[in-house]
């Protein structure tokens, strides 16, 4: 009995505290210590730490009759950030809790507040401090914190439970085509700043204007209705301002800073102050906007030459994390001919968004709901929009994303419409000067006729299909003869496409259960063939730029645990579909 009292004490007690972190912009220009490295961790299948034996209490035997089973060990850990999946073969498909501990020393500082930093964990996790239960956080692709402020001893210990078990009621849910990495999977790192600080703050141009920077800046402190001085010393600009009682002040200044493109991505040293805060950001300027059905970026129509990635670096079968990961696949983008990129199906790691501002490539990031949806559930919504205003409040700063996506494949239906129009709404509210999107397959063939066939449409402003003719689909007819219809005349970017390909397989250039390299390159002049017929096409996005890791690819010859549609090998090999591509964006042009 008394072991049952004590499990649900603990989960009562946690649930009731459960919060999600508050959020601080621009970690990355904020004083901060890393705790990245090696942390002790206990893997615990059956969850038992959270429960009868409270490993977050971190107990030490002291009386002749003590012992505790679950205790942390220096041999037993892992790296962080770093998924565990590929950190030790026993965890490779691992579902289940493991436990992290790390302990630092610290000084509280002087007239400082001290927060904990986390970039990602996936997928749930409670954290606790000292022992004591801090909060939880859920959504394994953002960031969140907690305030450690008078906390803080000479030496701290964090506990981490850490759970990546799929749930239908989770976003993504039970069932999707990526591999289940869990951990913590980003930065970890203490942020000190001083006790009134700049919370938040977003500097963009304003919404279809060229000559306009506007925004706003929320303090947060005791003492919050104070000034605030914007400087950008290469427009000569320092513009000041006071915030009201709430601490924030919106703010409309009159310049025009050189326009960030692809080809020209240029980015300004943008410094925030006030009280005793500084911020520095590199921040660019540029408008994206929709006319009839083309997307405009900076006023002028461009074509958005695309590729899909996910956060992974397959040679080493991991979650990416790195500013060296980031150059990797960024780098690969680019060598494709590309000049935007869909970070799918989730919010990259930070390293990703800033790379992409500097070298100039433009973004389409989205939130996980990802095909089976629980939409009948309320709670989705709540879930949905927090993954969307962390991601939002992450990188609302960023100028190379373009777009927020909502979804991924979510079927029509009356819960679902009802949920992605109020996430749109949700995102606008946040943040109105960008475009929002959804990558939908719900489209109806009739013949050589494609019609996009989904309501959610009205809603925004730029529409993705996923289309795999070729591969899923047979070509009803040949492909430069087939028409596609766009009732709700939005622009039109092929978010999907593609077919799979085992590198080195050679044969067929007809057949698709072989696994050639030369069916594989067939659909994709198929596809491009298609592409030529399409005047609201504004974009294409093949899927996918690297073969990716996934619990549902496993035909023992050619995949192997592998989804094999990547234009490169998983040794980042490229197969000859690579050079189709390649230079139908190459014969595009700038
Ligand atoms: C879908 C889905 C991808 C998936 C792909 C595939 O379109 O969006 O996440 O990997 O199809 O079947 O390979």
């Amino acid at each position: 009995m008394k072991l049952i009292f004590a499990f649900t004490f603990c989960l009562f007690f946690c649930s009731s505290k459960a919060q999600y972190a508050n959020l601080l912009a621009n970690v990355h220009g904020r004083q901060h210590f890393s705790l990245n490295g090696q942390w002790e961790v206990i893997v615990d299948p059956f969850n038992a730490g959270a429960g009868w034996k409270p490993v977050w209490k971190d107990q030490k035997p002291t009386g002749k009759y003590d012992f505790y089973e679950y205790g942390f060990i220096p041999s037993a850990s892992l790296k962080v950030p770093g998924d565990w999946n590929h950190q030790k073969p026993e965890l490779l498909y691992y579902e289940g809790t493991i436990w992290y501990k790390k302990t630092f020393t610290k000084k509280p500082g002087k007239n400082k507040r001290t927060f904990l930093y986390f970039g990602a964990v996936n997928y749930q996790c409670d954290v606790y401090f000292n022992n004591e239960y801090l909060g939880s956080h859920e959504g394994g692709f953002t960031p969140f914190h907690f305030e450690i402020t008078n906390k803080l001893k000479d030496t701290n210990s964090i506990i981490v439970r850490v759970n990546n078990q799929r749930k239908a009621e989770d976003i993504p849910a039970l069932n999707f085509d990526w591999w289940n990495y869990g951990g913590i999977t980003r930065d970890v790192s203490v942020i000190e700043i001083p006790l009134n600080y700049i919370k938040d703050y977003k500097i963009q141009l304003a919404k279809n204007s060229l000559d306009t920077i506007a925004g706003w800046v929320q303090l947060s402190g005791d003492d919050i209705s104070s000034p605030v001085s914007i400087s950008i010393p290469k427009l000569h600009l320092n513009y000041k301002t006071i915030t009201g009682m709430n601490g924030k002040a919106d703010f409309q200044i009159a310049a025009t800073p050189q326009l960030w493109s692809p080809a020209k991505p240029e980015l300004y040293d943008v410094f925030i102050s006030a009280n005793k805060d500084t911020v520095h950001e590199l921040i660019g300027f540029r408008t994206i906007q929709v006319k009839g059905n083309q997307i405009l970026l900076n006023g002028k129509p461009v074509f958005l030459k695309g590729i899909n990635i996910h956060e992974e670096i397959p040679e080493e079968k991991r979650r990416a994390f790195s500013e060296a990961d980031a150059e990797k696949l960024l780098g690969r983008s680019k060598a494709l001919g590309c000049n935007f990129v869909r970070l799918t199906h989730y919010s990259h790691n930070e390293y990703m968004v800033r790379l992409a501002d500097k070298w100039g490539i433009m973004l389409w990031e989205e939130v996980p709901l990802w095909q089976n949806i629980q939409f009948s559930n309320p709670a989705i919504l709540n879930k949905a929009d927090t993954m969307l205003k962390e991601m939002i409040t992450r990188d609302i700063n960023r100028c190379s994303i373009i777009m927020w996506s909502l979804s991924n494949e979510t079927s029509p239906s009356a819960d679902r419409n009802k949920t992605l129009e109020a996430m749109a709404g949700y995102a606008r509210g946040l943040d109105n000067t960008r475009l929002i999107t959804s990558a939908l397959n719900h489209v109806r063939y009739d013949g050589n006729t494609i019609t996009i066939d989904d309501s959610l449409c009205k809603v925004l402003d730029v529409v993705g299909v996923n289309e795999y003719l070729g591969w899923y689909v047979p070509w009803p007819s040949k492909p430069q003869d087939m028409i596609w219809k766009n009732p709700y005349n939005k622009p039109l970017i092929m978010s999907e496409f593609g077919g799979e390909a085992l590198y080195g397989q050679h044969g067929s250039p007809d057949n698709n259960g072989y696994w050639t390299e030369e069916r594989q390159a067939q659909i994709y002049r198929e596809q491009i063939a298609m592409f030529k017929n399409i005047p609201f096409l504004c974009g294409t996005s093949p899927w996918i730029l690297e073969d990716f890791r996934s619990e549902t690819r496993l035909n023992p010859k050619y995949q192997q645990g592998w989804n094999r549609k990547g234009l490169l090998s998983d040794k980042g090999l490229k197969k000859k579909a690579w050079y189709v591509m390649h230079d139908y964006y190459k014969e595009m042009g700038k």
